[in-house]
């Protein structure tokens, strides 16, 4: 396998509000890996086409995203920020990797499923090939690490075996280009923290997630305090008090979640957390929480609201970003064409 330098990528779709769960399942991370490491970060805006979006809204929803990139913490300056759609490499080792990937890894991909529903017939082309499409953002930078939640997991691991048959189905051609160990690293998927998995706050079996028709199930980065506050007062609990240790939470999704959320926004564990609140009925932790949430979410809300207003600065930072995305994937997508035989003049 190649010794790569490592290189973060990740992506998020401009489909919506970002909520609690991109923030503290991806972007928490994304912001500690920026400080050490090279970082990629891309409003993955040709994923979110694969189910029907309005134009103006997706127009919009572009810069939003980025803003909200930019809010949370992550300097444009240090790290790569651009909309895939402005760099073509995606778009282009996407297609090989369509000639890679068999269909029976594609037939197994959870996600497609649950979002093309009982209808499968209906769902777009794009939807199915979704994941060789992410596998082609890493790819094309030959990204080592990837800060994700865990519903990405499994498109991690179809990376990964894209990535090893793409080395061994073009090993000896690999080796001619002067690769003596394989063309593509093997990306690494950080799923790290207490909040890799943050559910509704309606229903603590169920994904926190944009597409929730209740908006009461998640907290969206642009809610004001008082919104972060009703929401988290209404947040479904069980009966019982909060237990003082981990085995506790077990068949109490509620609690794992609240304190889950409580943990990954303290930047404390899960323990820790119960060590304050166990025994205690829901309504102190609830209120703290509250506090917390308030206290952190709110400066980034503020940030977004202030660059919004500046749409060109936002196109600024994507202009400048795709081109630092091109040129580093130039030479990577002129060295797998070269690998798979096509000629360029
Ligand atoms: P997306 O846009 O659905 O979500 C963006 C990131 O947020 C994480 N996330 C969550 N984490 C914890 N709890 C939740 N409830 C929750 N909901 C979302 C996701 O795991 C993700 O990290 N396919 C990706 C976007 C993508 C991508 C990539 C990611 C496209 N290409 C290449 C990494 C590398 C997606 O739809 O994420």
């Amino acid at each position: 396998m190649t010794k790569a330098t490592p290189r973060v990528f990740s992506g998020m779709q401009p489909t919506g509000n970002l909520h609690l769960g991109n923030y503290l399942g991806a972007m928490v991370n994304w912001i500690a890996m920026a400080q050490s490491h090279e970082s990629i970060y891309c409003v993955v805006d040709m994923h979110a086409i694969t189910v029907w979006q309005d134009p103006r809204e997706l127009h919009k929803a572009i810069r939003d995203v980025t803003a909200a990139y930019v809010a949370c913490g992550l300097d444009p300056k240090k790290s790569v920020i651009f909309n895939q759609s402005q760099v073509s490499a995606h778009a282009e080792l996407g297609w090989i990797f369509n000639c890679v990937a068999r269909l029976g890894w594609l037939d197994r991909m959870t996600q497609f499923k649950e979002k093309a529903g009982k209808d499968k017939e209906r769902a777009s082309v794009g939807l199915y090939v979704y994941p060789n499409l992410m596998a082609a953002d890493i790819l094309a930078y030959r990204a080592t690490h990837v800060p994700v939640g865990e519903d990405q997991k499994q498109h991690l691991e179809l990376a990964r075996d894209i990535a090893q048959k793409f080395n061994i189905d073009y090993q000896d051609s690999i080796a001619e280009a002067g690769y003596a160990q394989g063309f593509f690293p093997q990306p690494e998927p950080m799923i790290t923290g207490p909040a890799t998995r943050v559910m509704s706050l309606r229903d603590g079996t169920k994904k926190m997630s944009k597409s929730d028709p209740s908006d009461l199930s998640r907290i969206n980065l642009t809610d004001d305090a008082d919104t972060i506050a009703r929401k988290i007062r209404k947040a479904k609990t069980d009966p019982d008090a909060l237990p003082s240790e981990v085995p506790g939470l077990k068949d109490r999704p509620e609690a794992a979640n609240l304190t889950g959320i409580f943990a990954a926004l303290e930047g404390a564990t899960v323990e820790k957390v119960l060590g304050q609140f166990g025994g205690q009925p829901y309504s102190s932790l609830k209120n703290a929480l509250a506090d917390l949430a308030v206290a952190r979410l709110s400066p980034i809300a503020a940030e977004m609201t202030r660059l919004a207003a500046d749409p060109g600065h936002i196109d600024a930072i994507l202009a400048d970003g795709s081109a630092r995305a091109r040129a580093i994937a130039a030479p990577i997508l002129k060295d797998v064409k070269k690998i798979v035989g096509f000629v360029q003049s």
